[in-house]
């Protein structure tokens, strides 16, 4: 290699900061290839395999070689049962010009950043947000703007919270409901409040619905309450996490068809589009099959049956509480009574992402801090883990952070 060799990097990547997620999960798989048996909350996915019959049709979709490009944004087949789902969702009426299918329902996000983001405008995040929509509002120019959303609301922005975030430079509103990393789940009345905020204003909203499928309160959607809405905001949403279908990459993002057309024509210079046999998976999972729907109610019964598990237990220690989340698969705890005194061995943590290193390091459990998403003083653990290994972890939590006398 040339000693004179420039890496130097487009000035875009400058306050560009990687997922904490995807370090906590490299640095878990670097001490279990050591042999340390670690317990993982970190990950944002779920832990059941993808149903049967999404895997059969993917299966037969190989041996019919669909194999080739199909047309950006995905096959009409396809684009035709989600423009049907969306409509059913949302209640209104979607055509296929008004869906494209994406590489997850990140790339969605991304391109939606992309096509409508120019440099100086900005992006409203409520914190704790989702981490990527923070550095995809960077990425394409945009300053995110981030209201900070408290346990006193169930951290849920407030319509005065959204007028004051509101600016003439703000382009696009995300909601993300449910929520990650809080498991937030806005009510219809909720939403309707915040509805009324942003019909005096122009910006572009996106509701991102990932988590649609694992709620456990009635769900509310933001164009259900306001459908006059319809004409500026995107629905982003994937097969992901209702279907347990991580690992496939598949999204979609529906809207008005001029912002579709836009976020096409990137996709057509990019990715191109998901990949063909994902497509046929995502085809069986979105055509309306009640084997499918059981096994999708059936995985979020048990998430609430170990989110109930996890509650209890983290109650269970001394410092941390926790809101109770009513959708996804994160709590939240506050962990804030547990900084700055000492903990097991006398070790003492100033922040919470110190806290989460130490929990790592000390008791073999790994979670994401707060930091990560914009909210010091909590950690994020997914639940999307078995029982079991839930009750050790806590267990594992609550020795490493007792002190010496209680411990
Ligand atoms: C709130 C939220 N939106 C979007 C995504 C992206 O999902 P996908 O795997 O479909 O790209 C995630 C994934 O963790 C998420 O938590």
């Amino acid at each position: 290699m040339s000693a004179r060799m420039d890496y130097r990097f487009a000035r875009r990547l400058a306050s560009l900061e990687a997922s904490a997620t995807a370090a906590m999960t490299a640095r878990v798989a670097q001490m279990r290839a050591a042999g340390i048996k670690v317990i993982s909350f970190s990950v944002g996915e779920p832990d059941f395999d993808t149903p049967e019959p999404i895997k059969q049709a993917a299966i037969a979709g190989i041996q019919a070689n669909h194999t080739h490009y199909t047309p950006t944004g995905g096959t009409l087949e396809l684009r035709k049962v989600i423009a049907a789902r969306v409509s059913t969702d949302q209640g209104l009426s979607y055509g296929i010009g008004q869906v494209t299918v994406t590489t997850g329902a990140k790339e969605a996000l991304y391109l939606a950043f992309q096509a409508l983001c120019d440099e100086g405008d900005e992006a409203l995040i409520p914190a704790p947000y989702w981490v990527s929509y923070v550095e995809q509002a960077k990425l394409a120019g945009a300053t995110p703007v981030t209201p900070q959303t408290g346990e006193q609301t169930g951290f849920k922005l407030t319509p005065d919270q959204l007028r004051a975030g509101l600016s003439d430079r703000t382009r696009i509103v995300v909601l993300n409901s449910p929520s990650n990393p809080t498991g937030a789940v806005y009510s219809a009345e909720e939403l309707a409040a915040l509805a009324v905020v942003l019909r005096d204003h122009p910006a572009i909203i996106i509701t991102d619905e990932i988590y649609d499928a694992i709620s456990y309160v009635p769900y509310a959607r933001l164009l259900r309450v306001a459908p006059d809405l319809a004409e500026r905001t995107l629905v982003v949403n994937g097969a992901a996490k209702a279907y347990a279908m991580t690992g496939w990459r598949v999204g979609y993002v529906a809207g008005p068809q001029p912002i579709i057309e836009a976020i096409k024509a990137i996709q057509s210079h990019t990715s191109t589009h998901t990949s063909s046999i994902s497509q046929d998976a995502a085809l069986a999972a979105y055509t309306p099959n009640p084997d499918i729907e059981v096994t999708v109610a059936a995985m979020t019964a048990e998430f609430q049956r170990r989110r109930d598990l996890i509650l209890g237990l983290l109650a269970e220690i001394p410092g941390v509480t926790c809101t109770v989340p009513d959708g996804a698969f994160y709590v939240f705890p506050n962990v804030s009574a547990l900084l700055n005194r000492p903990l097991r061995n006398g070790k003492v943590c100033t922040t919470s992402d110190e806290l989460n290193l130490y929990l790592l390091e000390e008791a073999h459990i790994a979670c994401v801090a707060g930091e990560a998403f914009g909210a010091p003083g909590y950690l994020r653990l997914s639940y999307a883990t078995g029982s079991e290994e839930i009750r050790v972890g806590m267990q594992r939590f609550r020795e490493a952070v007792l002190g010496n006398d209680a411990a």
